[in-house]
């Protein structure tokens, strides 16, 4: 696993994107387009298939595989996983040699994706978060096949978006999944909990709640910026005896194992929507 970059943003003239379909263009894939809007990146040979049409600022939008035009060099899946069933055989016959697949979809394994899109160029799956949007995601990215120059494609584009980790296996890829995927919902769950705690002792709600996100804000961006330890932290908080010790006291007992269960349940529903897409061909998968 190699950590390709840290920081946000690409220095000098825009970078102009391949030519990328990205079908279904949602939470996540709109989240992926924002960052990479922000930081200049031009997809004018780019466009959005999405049923409902609802534009996506800076694409072409369009309703159907057919208005799409020309094969794109990267198909990039956005939809659920669960749709991939109904929507790979059409996608696959626009998908050439020179075409790779690039999939966000949770779960879904190289293998499924190489069996499905038996043409591609290369299949190389992607496990972003939301923070992408603001150019600090977390990414990390996989494939068995793709070869230098589409490494190297690749991992220009997504730095752009944050922090990117190029993964030696899947396993690593759906650890990310389970950690960084879904951990900006967990950690929203976690400044609501401390902004409630905040509302119960008497605290303005929306007061408390800014100061729960500013506080969460400020730790991660103090530890982002020295490269503190979490025990230093902790430590240059923590007095003998004072208020953060008797806090400290009820919190640190329970969270590691509390947030273990919970990447824990993440990782087993991922290994679950594999499964299904696995057995896409066969006959238990089809009952
Ligand atoms: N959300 C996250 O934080 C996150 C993180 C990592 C990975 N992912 C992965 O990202 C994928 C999308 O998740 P999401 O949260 O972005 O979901 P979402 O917001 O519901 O977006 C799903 C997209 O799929 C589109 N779609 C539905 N039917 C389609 C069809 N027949 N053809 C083409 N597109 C179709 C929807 O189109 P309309 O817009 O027209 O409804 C929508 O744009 C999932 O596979 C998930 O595992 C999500």
């Amino acid at each position: 696993m190699s950590v390709v970059n840290v920081t946000a943003g690409p220095a000098g003239s825009p970078v102009l994107a391949p030519s990328i379909w990205f079908v279904g263009c949602g939470n996540m894939a709109g989240a992926m387009v924002e960052g990479w809007r922000s930081a200049g990146v031009d997809f004018s040979q780019s466009v959005a298939i999405r049923p409902s049409g609802t534009p996506v600022p800076g694409l072409r939008t369009v309703q159907t595989l057919g208005e799409a035009g020309r094969p794109p060099e990267l198909l990039l899946l956005g939809f659920k996983p669960q749709m991939l069933r109904e929507l790979a055989p059409g996608l696959a016959n626009w998908v050439t040699s020179r075409t790779a697949v690039v999939s966000i979809l949770a779960g879904v394994e190289v293998a499924t994706l190489r069996e499905l899109f038996p043409r591609a160029q290369a299949v190389v799956r992607v496990m972003p978060n939301v923070a992408c949007a603001i150019r600090r995601g977390v990414t990390g990215l996989y494939s068995a096949d793709a070869d230098e120059a589409l490494r190297t494609r690749l991992r220009q584009l997504f730095m752009i978006l944050g922090l990117t980790v190029e993964c030696t296996n899947e396993a690593e890829l759906a650890t990310i999944g389970s950690v960084a995927g879904a951990g900006p919902a967990y950690v929203a769950r976690f400044i609501e909990a401390l902004a409630r705690a905040g509302e119960a002792r008497g605290l303005d709600p929306q007061l408390s709640l800014t100061i729960a996100r500013e506080t969460v804000f400020g730790t991660g961006w103090l530890a982002a910026t020295t490269g503190a330890e979490m025990d230093e932290i902790v430590r240059r908080v923590r007095s003998p005896n004072g208020t953060t010790a008797a806090g400290l006291a009820v919190l640190e007992p329970e969270l590691p194992a509390l947030v273990g269960r919970t990447i824990d349940a993440a990782a087993r529903r991922g290994a679950e929507l594999a499964a299904a897409a696995r057995a896409i061909d066969s006959p238990e998968g089809a009952a």
